[in-house]
């Protein structure tokens, strides 16, 4: 008699094929959170992302529109105003600031949070101003260039901020800083005032000395 072979089913690979997929989406998803305070601070100077929510940024910006720093005021490609986000993250406030007609860089140092950057970019709209992300550490970022320095989360790295903001930032450039201001050391007090507050937002702008 002819036997019928019968498959045998074995284990199914598919659940694994499964579980595989469900664990790679999650790290990818997760890692903006995972590896940036993976990185060692002291290096690195690392922060956990969490991003500034859309409306805080509409209202940042209409407190620098509010005070003259709003690029209608120069329009013409040479006198762009400088805008950085220091520590990017997944690049709104940059997307937002080349909307609203700055030259607008945003410095990251997770590779993730760069290539969502990267991909935001594609697919929004970056006129009339311009967007570029750097993956570069905002502790070694020369600051003279830019008109705005938008920071948010920075606090634990602020006493290895403070040369760069005491010295670097060029007079009359502004810090828009979130959820923490500067702190009250006489250098600080020295430098920079406070032009306006709204919030949880700060503006300061870098004194001119005589
Ligand atoms: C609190 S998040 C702010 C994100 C974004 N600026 C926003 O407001 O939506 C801080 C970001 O700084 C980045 N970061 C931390 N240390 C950094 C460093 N040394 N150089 C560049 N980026 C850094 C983190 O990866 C994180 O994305």
């Amino acid at each position: 008699m002819k036997s019928t072979a019968v498959p045998d089913p074995g284990v199914s690979p598919v659940p694994f094929y499964c579980l595989a997929a469900i664990t790679a989406t999650a790290t990818i998803a997760l890692s903006p959170f995972l590896l940036t305070p993976m990185l060692p601070r002291r290096i690195f100077g690392a922060l956990p992302y969490q991003h500034t929510p859309r409306d805080k940024l509409n209202s940042a910006f209409k407190l620098l529109s509010k005070h003259g720093l709003s690029p209608e005021s120069s329009s013409s490609h040479s006198k762009r105003l400088k805008f950085v986000d220091l520590g990017s993250g997944a690049g709104e406030a940059v997307l937002m600031a080349s909307r609203k007609g700055f030259d607008a860089l945003g410095v990251e140092i997770n590779p993730t949070l760069l290539a969502i950057s990267h991909a935001s970019r594609l697919f929004t709209q970056t006129s009339p101003g311009v967007a570029r992300f750097s993956s570069s550490n905002l502790l070694t970022l020369p600051y003279s260039s830019f008109d705005v320095i938008f920071l948010f989360g920075v606090k634990p790295l602020l006493s290895q901020l403070e040369p760069k903001l005491i010295s670097e930032v060029k007079p009359s450039g502004h810090l828009l800083l979130y959820r923490f201001t500067l702190p009250s050391t006489p250098d600080y007090k020295k430098k920079y005032e406070i032009v306006d507050r709204d919030g949880e937002l700060t503006l300061y702008r870098r004194v001119n000395e005589t």
